[in-house]
């Protein structure tokens, strides 16, 4: 027998009587009697703490902008608060009715406020104490909200969906207490097929249970798919219409995209207080576009 033939036979014996590299790993068992890929699962899908979410994410420096920030520490802007805290309250009547945690906010077109009303929901529902608030920027073909936050676009969404991060890498806890963010990550054209992929529903399964609220942000639902994918992750939708802006036919086949129970109701941005009487009446001052719930 020539050494090679010898060397291929004693490896083969080897193999038969104790198991390849693989299966050593595979079949060893762990004090616990679990196998190591039991207990690799065990704690990447087990249930989260929020104990344990705060320990592990990210405390990232925010420097939000304080003009479109409402409930920021140094923001003047007194403009449109009122309106927020009118949403909150009419959101908690709501919940009383359905469950109701996961929000998306659209709106039929860019510009619209989607992503203003989306940041500033989600502060003024942690402004009531121990509440807290998860906001997901899944604007994925052009994520702002980091902006509007002051802080890095990427690692976010589209990293965690494309399997590059876990939950820990992608959520910022910034200068709010209870506010916790999620920005967009870098920009992706396959934003539809992304979130399908099976890591949203994931994502959206182990951080419900900790948070009170969880608003997504969204694209424009009169030109694109992904708000009608994103709405089945949500338990409802709130669309935005800029006052004197969004034309009546895309705010029409924007809300077509949306099946009658997911809509919750309508968020008018930008009304004028001048031309607004009652906004004449309470807000004298201001002169700004405000934000008002009205009934869908
Ligand atoms: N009610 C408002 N008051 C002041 N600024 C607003 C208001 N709504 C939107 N904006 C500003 O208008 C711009 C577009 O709003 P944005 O929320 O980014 O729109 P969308 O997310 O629908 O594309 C942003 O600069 C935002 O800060
Ligand atoms: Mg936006």
């Amino acid at each position: 027998m020539s050494r090679i033939h010898e060397a291929l036979k004693k490896a083969e014996l080897e193999r038969a009587t104790h198991g390849g590299p693989e299966d050593h790993v595979i079949e060893q068992p762990m004090p616990s009697g679990m196998s190591a890929r039991m207990v690799g699962s065990v704690n990447a899908d087990g249930p989260l703490t929020f104990e344990a979410l705060q320990a592990r994410t990210a405390r990232v420096q925010w420097n939000p902008n304080l003009n479109t920030m409402l409930f920021f520490a140094g923001s003047d802007q007194a403009m449109g608060k009122e309106e927020l805290r009118t949403l909150r309250s009419r959101l908690y009547q709501m919940r009383e009715r359905k469950p109701l945690k996961k929000i998306l906010i659209t709106s039929a077109l860019p510009q619209e406020g989607k992503s203003f009303v989306s940041a500033n929901l989600a502060q003024v529902l942690v402004q009531q104490r121990g509440r807290r608030a998860l906001l997901i920027d899944a604007d994925m073909r052009g994520p702002r909200l980091h902006q509007a936050f002051g802080t890095a676009v990427q690692p976010g969404l589209a990293e965690y969906l494309m399997g590059e991060q876990d939950e820990f890498g992608v959520i910022q806890q910034g200068t709010m207490e209870n506010l916790f963010l999620i920005p967009g990550g870098r920009p992706v054209t396959n934003a539809p097929e992304l979130v399908s992929n099976g890591r949203l529903k994931n994502l959206m399964a182990r951080l419900e249970p900790l948070f009170d609220w969880i608003i997504v942000d969204s694209p424009p639902a009169a030109l694109v798919s992904d708000a009608s994918v994103l709405a089945n992750f949500c338990d409802g939708v709130l669309m935005v219409v800029r006052s004197s802006v969004t034309p009546s036919e895309a705010a029409r086949k924007a809300r077509m995209e949306f099946t009658p129970d997911q809509l919750l109701g309508v968020v008018l941005n930008g009304i004028d207080p001048k031309l607004d009487s009652y906004a004449r009446a309470y807000y004298p001052a201001y002169g700004q576009p405000e934000a008002e719930l009205k009934k869908s």
